[in-house]
């Protein structure tokens, strides 16, 4: 078992983390890459230097997706409800999970988090700002410095209830500034949060899913409110998930009756 295993993983070829980042390069946004940061389930992240000129940077983040066939897709039937892909093939790939669905439910999972990140970062939410793209891989901003990236909230000691209640309301002041886009996260979690000088910035979206066509979205946005809180909860800081989450919800439909060029008015 174990020489079959040697000969197995020997054959594996190797991860094509170079190949992935040569247009980056090519195009002038990064110089290099620096160091690997996290090897994540869907993803790896590296430091690069990135060109100042042409992204205003010095550092910058690059998330690689694995291969496809090692990618661990979340169950896609809750996220993708209420999508609408006009192409019928397509849609019939996607149904069968053909080897050609499996393709375009990578890319459209790449589309997807840049697409998010963009009308986030727009809309000044606190994500990462995401400056370019391939079908396999995103370059944004990079939080942290040379020597440290900054830890995800489940690694993060607060210094007191204090700043555990600051952290937590950041994060679902997140939340809301993303519904108000019409966005859920989905997988929201101290995973998912990036601590760097007293700013949290929610990360990791190729899973967003839009609020007026999901049916899921309200359930998916109660257990988001529900992991914070309960990290929250952990760190001595007590907040009723159950009633953020409905609030959130509530405002937003109402918010939602109200014309797009209004909102952010006070009437
Ligand atoms: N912009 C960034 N700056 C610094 N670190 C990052 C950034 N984006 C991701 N990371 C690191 O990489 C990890 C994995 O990224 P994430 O987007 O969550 O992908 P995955 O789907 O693999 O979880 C994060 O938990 C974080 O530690
Ligand atoms: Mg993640």
């Amino acid at each position: 078992m174990a020489a079959r295993l040697a000969v197995t993983f020997r054959k594996e070829p190797p991860l094509p983390d170079a190949q992935q980042s040569e247009y980056f390069i090519a195009e002038g946004l990064i110089h290099s890459l620096l160091r690997p940061i996290k090897s994540g389930k869907e993803a790896s992240v590296h430091l690069c230097r990135a060109n100042r000129r042409t992204t205003g940077l010095e550092l910058a983040a690059l998330k690689l997706y694995h291969p496809l066939n090692r990618r661990d897709f979340r169950d896609e039937s809750t996220y993708r409800d209420g999508e609408f892909i006009p192409d019928r093939r397509m849609q019939r790939a996607l149904e069968k999970k053909t080897r050609f669905g499996r393709e375009i439910q990578g890319m459209v999972w790449v589309d997807r988090e840049w697409e998010t990140m963009r009308s986030l970062h727009a809309a000044g939410v606190a994500v990462p700002r995401p400056v370019a793209r391939t079908g396999d891989a995103l370059l944004m901003s990079y939080l942290g410095d040379e020597e440290l990236a900054a830890p995800q909230l489940r690694s993060y000691r607060p210094d007191g209830p204090a700043e555990t209640a600051d952290l937590v309301d950041q994060v679902l002041e997140a939340a809301r500034r993303m519904l108000h886009r019409n966005v859920v996260h989905g997988d929201l979690s101290p995973y998912n949060v990036l601590i760097w000088q007293g700013v949290a910035t929610v990360i990791d979206l190729p899973q967003a899913v839009d609020a007026r066509k999901n049916r899921y979205a309200a359930d998916l946005l109660h257990r988001d409110v529900t992991r914070m809180c309960q990290w929250a909860e952990h760190h001595g800081v007590r907040r009723d998930s159950d009633r953020i989450a409905a609030d959130l919800w509530t405002s937003w439909e109402l918010a939602d009756l109200v014309p797009e060029e209004l909102r952010g008015l006070s009437l």
